[in-house]
């Protein structure tokens, strides 16, 4: 009997499948676009993906791959979006699971009946089931800021940017200094008339590569070969990120308050070299918007054609009521950053934000929920599950910033170390 369902057919659902399908369970996958792929399709029919022309991941290519499923070595270090997609589309090919997808299929709501959950379908049709793994994603609903004022140019959101086109000899402002706000400013530079990144808290920009080699491999080497503790690994590479990108206060970015490490990466081999040819300027937060003129808070002014707002997203799950499950107050409060306390069959994939790669990191989510379907591993009783939220909450506060953005940020070796001891346990811990 098919118990699971999985609701997405991104990187994460094409994972959580596979393991399922490795401990011998079958699972129903639904997707509402007509192919596997989620946010690495570009252009998905699905209208989801914020995937532009210009992206290539930020895991270098022996950090990224699936532990039975490698990436072809001729790839380059740093795959594009394409070179990802055809990874994932022959790990999914070789695996069997696109045979297990109904595309063109959206599930419109689940529903706690007891101890099962309804599913319905976009068709009317619904299916009850033991669990549901929700993997639809959690970067596509742009989030957007509310400064004062109007402005008359074109604005959109960096989740429908394609390609630098359209800004071909316009005076473009980019708002943010998260991986897309930079990704988007380099791609834009060179062919806009001018490029402005606005911030309002800065961050720690770090290259990709260090002496010729990726910076993740760096860290890679200093932590699993020569076994170094996670601080001594974070306070060696801040020696050696301040030694390759110097003092960025020269280059107009503010040095963030807080210390490097207490912060997402924002990762760039190109933002600086071009605010240092003069391509891209750097301006603090938008005070307000005046007509074709956007006015700062250090007091200056400049005209402008077009504004990007890179500003993040925000976490949407149209298919739960409120009641059931509300991202706003429940996205930091899972067991192990999957399980609804509340609901314990409802359980997510991929809804974390790690230093480090997430699509790695989502494939031991999936062997840990096959644990659990296939009665391989248990779950605790709620007072356990709900000591072991209050301590991860606990943990975020005293390393990263008490801000929004973090709520979902785990640390990958802790992180993957907790998932692996619950399963050689067969009883998930605290
Ligand atoms: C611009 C950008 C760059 C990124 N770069 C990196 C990177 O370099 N490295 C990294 O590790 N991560 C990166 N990420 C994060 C990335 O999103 C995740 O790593 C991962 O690929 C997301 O996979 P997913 O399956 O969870 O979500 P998605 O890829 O979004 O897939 C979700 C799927 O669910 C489907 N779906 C949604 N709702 C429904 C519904 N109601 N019914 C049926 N189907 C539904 C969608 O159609 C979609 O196919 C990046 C994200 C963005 C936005
Ligand atoms: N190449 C790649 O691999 C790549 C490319 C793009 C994205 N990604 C990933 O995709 C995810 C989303 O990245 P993202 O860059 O789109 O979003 P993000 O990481 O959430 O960054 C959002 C940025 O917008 C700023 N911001 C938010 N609200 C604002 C407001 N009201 N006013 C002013 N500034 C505001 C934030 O500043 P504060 O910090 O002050 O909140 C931050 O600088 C991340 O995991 C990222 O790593 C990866």
């Amino acid at each position: 009997m098919t118990d699971t369902c999985i609701i997405g057919a991104g990187s994460s659902g094409v994972t959580v499948a596979k393991s399922l399908k490795d401990a011998g369970q079958t699972a129903d996958i639904f997707e509402k676009g007509s192919q596997i792929g989620g946010m690495w399709r570009y252009e998905n029919d699905n209208g989801q993906s914020s995937c532009y022309a210009s992206l290539h991941i930020d895991t270098s290519r022996p950090n990224l791959g699936y532990s039975d499923f490698p990436i072809d070595p001729s790839l380059p270090d740093f795959l594009s979006h394409a070179q990802f997609l055809g990874h994932l589309e022959a790990y999914a090919d070789h695996f069997g699971i696109p045979e297990m997808v109904r595309f063109n299929t959206a599930v419109t709501s689940v529903e706690p009946e007891g101890d099962r959950y309804r599913v319905t379908l976009d068709t009317g049709e619904s299916r009850d089931y033991a669990r549901v793994v929700i993997a639809n994603g959690h970067l596509s609903d742009p989030r957007m800021p509310d400064f004062p004022g109007q402005f008359d140019g074109t604005a959109i959101h960096s989740h429908h940017y394609r390609s630098a086109d359209p800004y071909i000899g316009k005076r473009v402002l980019v708002v943010g200094i998260g991986n897309s706000a930079v990704d988007i400013a380099v791609d834009l530079c060179r062919r806009a008339e001018h490029v402005t990144l606005s911030t309002r808290r800065s961050a720690w920009v770090m290259p990709k590569y260090l002496m010729g080699v990726p910076i993740d491999q760096w860290s890679g080497f200093l932590g699993r070969k020569l076994r170094l503790p996670t601080p001594a690994v974070r306070r060696i590479m801040a020696q050696l990120i301040k030694l390759g990108v110097g003092d960025q206060r020269r280059f107009g970015l503010p040095r963030p308050e807080h210390p490097m490490w207490r912060e997402h990466a924002t990762l760039s081999q190109e933002l600086l070299p071009n605010i240092g040819h003069g391509y891209i300027d750097v301006k603090p937060n938008v005070k307000r918007l005046d007509g074709t003129r956007v006015a700062f808070v250090d007091g200056t002014d400049a005209p402008y054609d077009a504004i990007i707002y890179a500003t993040g997203y925000n976490l949407t799950f149209p298919f739960l009521d409120r009641g059931v499950f509300d991202p706003d107050l429940q996205a930091g409060e899972l067991y192990r950053r999957m399980v609804v306390p509340a609901h314990p069959g409802l359980i997510h994939a991929g809804l974390v934000q790690p230093v480090g790669p997430t699509i790695p990191l989502v494939e031991t989510q999936g062997k840990w929920i096959a644990a659990l379907a296939s009665g391989r591993m248990t779950l605790p009783p709620r007072a356990e599950m709900d000591r072991e939220i209050t301590a991860h909450r606990d943990y975020q506060r005293r390393t990263y910033l008490d801000a929004p953005r973090y709520a979902l940020e785990v640390d990958y070796k802790t992180y993957t170390r907790q998932m692996l001891a619950d399963m050689k346990a067969g009883q998930a811990g605290t």
